[in-house]
This record gives C-alpha cells, structure tokens and sequence, in this order.
C-alpha cells in the first residue's frame, strides 16, 4: 500500500508520515511539499527509522510518481491564528487547494485511489475535492471531526481518571465552530457516562474540546502529534478494510436528510473509500445541531463554487 502526503514537509504532514510508520500502515512513503528542502528532510529522517517497524519505501518527488498511490493524504495549506475560525481560511487556502487538485489530475492517479483532505477549513475542501477530482465521492473523505473525536475522548478520560481507549463518545459535524457532541451515546467500556458528569462539567469538556485547535496553536503553533494519529486511524480502516464507524466529513447523499454538503456523520470506511453513512439514533437537540451545522457549511460552499 503506498501513501502520498502532499505538504509532508509540514508538521501535520510529518506528524501523519511518522504515525503511519509507527503503525506499519504502508509499504511505501512518498512526501511531496512545495518546500523541496523540507520534505527532502522529512522522508530522509523518516527513512533513518525505517528498520525499527516496518522497512517502509519512503521518499520524495512529483505528483507523476505519486500516480501509483493508494491513498493521497492532503495536508498543505495555511495554518488560522488562534483567534480564527477555519472557515476564516477560505479565502487563502480554497486556490492553493486547488492548484494541488490540478497537479494530481495532471500526475494521474488509479481509479481506485483514496483522497483524504485534512487541510481546513476541512469540509469545504473536501465537498471541493469529490467535485473537482475526478473521482468517484465515496472515494473522497475529509479528516472531520475525528481530531475533535480524539480530543473529546481524552479529555474525558482525564476527567473521571479512566483509560482514554475505554471512552467511547463522538463529536460529529463540522470540523469547525459548529460541531456539536453525542452525549446521549457516550460511555465507558458500554456503561453510560450522562450520569457520571454534570452539565456544567459535559459544558466545560467539549467547550475545551471544541477550542483545543486555537489552545494548540496558541501554546506550540499548530497541532501535530494528535492529527497525525487520527490520519493513522482513518488510513487503518482504509488499508486494513476494517469497515470501522468513524466520523469521517464526506459528501452526504441522503443520511439524516443531508445532501450536498460535506460533514461528519457515523460512516463506515473501508479499502474503497466510504462504504456507508450510518443513520445512528440522534436526541433533538444533536439532530437540531447536525442541520444547523451542515447549514453553516452550505453557506460556504455556496461563497467557493467555481
Ligand atoms: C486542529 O483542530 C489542525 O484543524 C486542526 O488542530
């Protein structure tokens, strides 16, 4: 299986390649960042680690010899200031966006070939991408809120002092300023936590949740480490074809009464890309929340079509 990561010579594009090596994820590497130099040094000290997991190919070049790629990660583009919000990037990232869509057409690609976008503001770029192309959507994905769902987990975790992998509680629509949290499901280990945290305690989990992104950039520039898993996991499902629910942004065609418009709902991911959306049981109020923000996205998309 190879991997692309196009702005691999950036700290989420690093952080993904180093995550997915860790994982022993992909057989081959390649790192391609208009930053020569960078990914010329990421792929070099990637490849020194190689022999302590999996003695993957890891390297660089053009969006030709990336043609051959599995699953191309995008990562590139501006990173917001703290104070904000991704769709604040609109504007600086929707053309840079697609010049890299151009140079994958123009490089080729097969047509089985996977697009994850991570660059923000995420949901635009990939309703963008599953339009411009050329592949089918259910091949297209956005890392979504995935980095909130990991985020949120955590902070639960920390605060009833339970292990982090036992927390199983979603964040699901926009990776952005209206995603929302799925009290009504969470738990630990199957046992329903409603009960375990006060309002004022849920309030204050997902308020830091929902803010971790500019905390992040704030104290250390940018997130990395933390991105670069939740990539690992989404490209897990993809290359082991595990059909795994995550909340991965893609381009809804009917779920929950959704369409045209790219968020994150329950979906299954596999080898070919989204399998499936899954209408899991939502209360009022995260139903209210999921129209809403997918209202918010359509407004933007609206200020991006060509
Ligand atoms: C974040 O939330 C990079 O959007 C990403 O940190």
């Amino acid at each position: 299986m190879k991997v692309s990561i196009i702005g691999g010579g950036g700290r989420v594009g690093s952080c993904a390649a180093f995550a997915l090596e860790c994982a022993g994820l992909s057989s081959e590497l390649q790192i391609i960042d208009a930053n020569a130099e960078a990914a010329e040094g990421e792929a070099l000290d990637l490849l020194h680690g190689s022999s302590a997991f999996a003695g993957q190919r890891i390297y660089t070049g053009c969006y030709k010899r990336a043609a051959n790629s599995d699953i191309f990660v995008i990562t590139a583009g501006l990173r917001r200031k703290p104070d904000e919000s991704r769709l604040d990037l609109i504007g600086r990232n929707v053309a840079l966006f697609r010049q890299i869509l151009g140079s994958i057409r123009e490089g080729g690609f097969k047509s089985d070939a996977i697009v994850l976008v991570v660059s923000n503001p995420v949901d635009i770029l990939t309703y963008i991408a599953s339009q411009e192309i050329g592949l089918p959507a259910s091949q297209v994905m956005g890392l979504g809120t995935m980095l909130d769902t990991s985020r949120f987990r955590s902070l639960i975790a920390k605060e009833l002092k339970v292990p982090s992998t036992q927390v199983n509680a979603t964040i699901l629509g926009e990776h952005g300023d209206s995603m929302f949290p799925v009290w009504s499901s969470a738990s630990i280990n199957g046992l329903p936590i409603k009960k375990e945290l006060s309002p004022m305690v849920q309030s204050r989990i997902f308020e830091r949740t929902k803010t971790s992104g500019a905390e992040v950039i704030k104290r250390k520039g940018g997130a990395g480490y933390a991105v670069g898993a939740t990539i690992a996991q989404v490209i897990r499902a993809i290359t082991l074809d595990t059909r795994e629910i995550l909340p991965v942004s893609s381009v809804q065609n009917g779920a929950y009464g959704l369409r045209d418009v790219a968020i994150s709902v329950p979906t299954i991911v596999g080898r070919s890309g989204i399998v499936k959306h899954v209408e899991f049981e939502l209360s009022p109020k995260e139903s209210l929340a999921l129209s809403n923000s997918a209202a918010e996205l359509k407004k933007t998309i609206a200020k991006c079509s060509r």
